[in-house]
Parts: structure tokens; sequence; C-alpha cells
């Protein structure tokens, strides 16, 4: 069944899918790899989809599978897809310009995180309403992080206990977002950090062992035992 948006949400969700998946070895462009027998892209846009506050959807494809991505996600929900770019500020940022006048909260969010909770789209977004410029969700990081030279020699260790790792959806107020993007010199993972590199202070909201990104093919493996467990789409 196609999920209806929600005509008054104030939210619109890009989704950057136009990666190679070259860590995930052979096959197709990653967001398309299948998971449970449906493309990573898919789960990603029905769990986006289903949070109340989301107004529009955004996907920047792999070029080449524009049209296939375009039929794909037209029974989950009235998604918009664009051609991503070489990398992924590129991607994110040929989105962005494909979002309508309307929702000012922007939430970026990689389709390789396909077993994301929609409850986590949701706390995002509530953070960004509640004042905030800019919220990513975190998690702690659990195993002791040593900086090592290029010939993998240790330098020294790093205090965990600062340290979070970084999920999607990053949110953002959607003039931070657009004036990071034009002000981007060189490409980030993320696009927090290029808010960082503005001054701006990005919160931090608990985030999801169900959002992980599906890099590598052992993720891959982990996603097809996680999917009966993960929260489907619609729940926290
Ligand atoms: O490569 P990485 O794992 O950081 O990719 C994160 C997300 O960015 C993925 O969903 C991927 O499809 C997307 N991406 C993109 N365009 C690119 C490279 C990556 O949309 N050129």
């Amino acid at each position: 069944m196609t999920a209806q948006l929600n005509p008054r949400g104030d939210v619109a969700v890009l989704v950057p899918a136009a990666g190679a998946g070259v860590r995930l070895g052979p096959g197709g462009p990653k967001a398309l790899r299948l998971l449970g027998g449906e493309p990573l892209l898919a789960h990603a846009v029905r769990r986006v989809a289903a949070a109340p506050s989301v107004r529009v959807i955004v996907v920047a494809a792999p070029p080449a599978d524009t049209q296939a991505v375009r039929e794909l996600l037209a029974p989950i929900a009235a998604v918009t897809v664009v051609s991503g770019g070489a990398s992924r500020q590129e991607s994110v940022a040929a989105a962005l310009a494909a979002v309508p006048d309307g929702p000012e909260i922007i939430l970026v969010h990689d389709a390789a995180r396909a077993l994301t909770p929609t409850g986590l789209v949701e706390s995002v977004a509530a953070a960004i309403r509640s004042g905030e410029d800019a919220a990513i969700p975190v998690l702690p990081v659990v195993d002791t992080i040593k900086e090592v030279t290029a010939d993998g020699a240790v330098l020294g260790t790093v205090d965990r206990s600062a340290l979070r790792a970084v999920q999607t959806p990053q949110g953002f107020r959607r003039a931070v977002l657009a004036a990071a993007h034009a002000a981007a010199v060189d490409p980030l993972t993320d696009d927090a950090g290029l808010v960082e590199k503005q001054g701006v202070r990005v919160a931090c909201v608990p985030g999801s062992e169900y959002a992980l990104k599906i890099t590598r093919p052992f993720d891959l493996a982990l996603a097809e035992h996680l999917l009966h467990a993960a929260p489907a789409a619609g729940q926290p």
C-alpha cells in the first residue's frame, strides 16, 4: 500500500542512495542490494515514510537507475527521485535542490541504514522543532580506539569516553543546511560536518543499534538476522 505522506508535516527527508557499494563486494549499487528479498532503499524509505512529521521525501538515485528507483518506490510512498552525484555530498546537494518550499526541517538519511526505526526519524525532527539548528543520532563507542601511523604502528590511545559513533538521519533547520552546502569546499562524509564548519552547534540525540550502516558483507548478513527483530515501519 502506498503510504500517505502528511501534507501538513514540517519535515523533508533527503535520502542519498547513489553510492556504488564497493565495500559490499561485487553487485549493483548498494541501495539496490537485497535484504530479505527487497532493496535496502525500499526498507529505508518505508520506515521514513511512516513518520507522521514527514511531508516530502527526495531520493538521490544512481544516475543509471533513476527510473528503476522511481518504479521501485512508487508503491511505497510519493517520493521525488533525482540523479545522485559522484560523492555523497553532491548527492545530498542534488536532493536538497529538489525540496519544494514548505518544510523547514530537513533530515538527511543514508539509504544504507535500511533498518532505522521510524521513531528515530521523529526524535531527530523533534530536536530541531525544539530549537536546535542541527541534531544527530549517536551511540557510545564500545571498542578501545587507537590512533595509528600509515605503516600500522600505534601512536596513542584516544579517550573513548568523549567519542560517539554518528548515525543518520541527521536533522537541520533548512536555512542552516542550505548555507553549509553553499559554503562547502572539501567533501565530508556527513552533513553535520559541514554545519560544524560554519560554527553551528550540533546537538546529540540517542541513536539506535538498528540504524547500523550496511557497508560490508558482514553488515548485510547481520541485517538479514535483524530484519524480523527490528521495529517495523511506523514503530518507535
Ligand atoms: O559511501 P557511504 O557508505 O558513506 O555512503 C553513505 C550513503 O551515501 C549511502 O546511502 C550511499 O548510497 C550514499 N551515496 C550517494 N552518492 C554517492 C556516494 C554515496 O548518494 N556518490
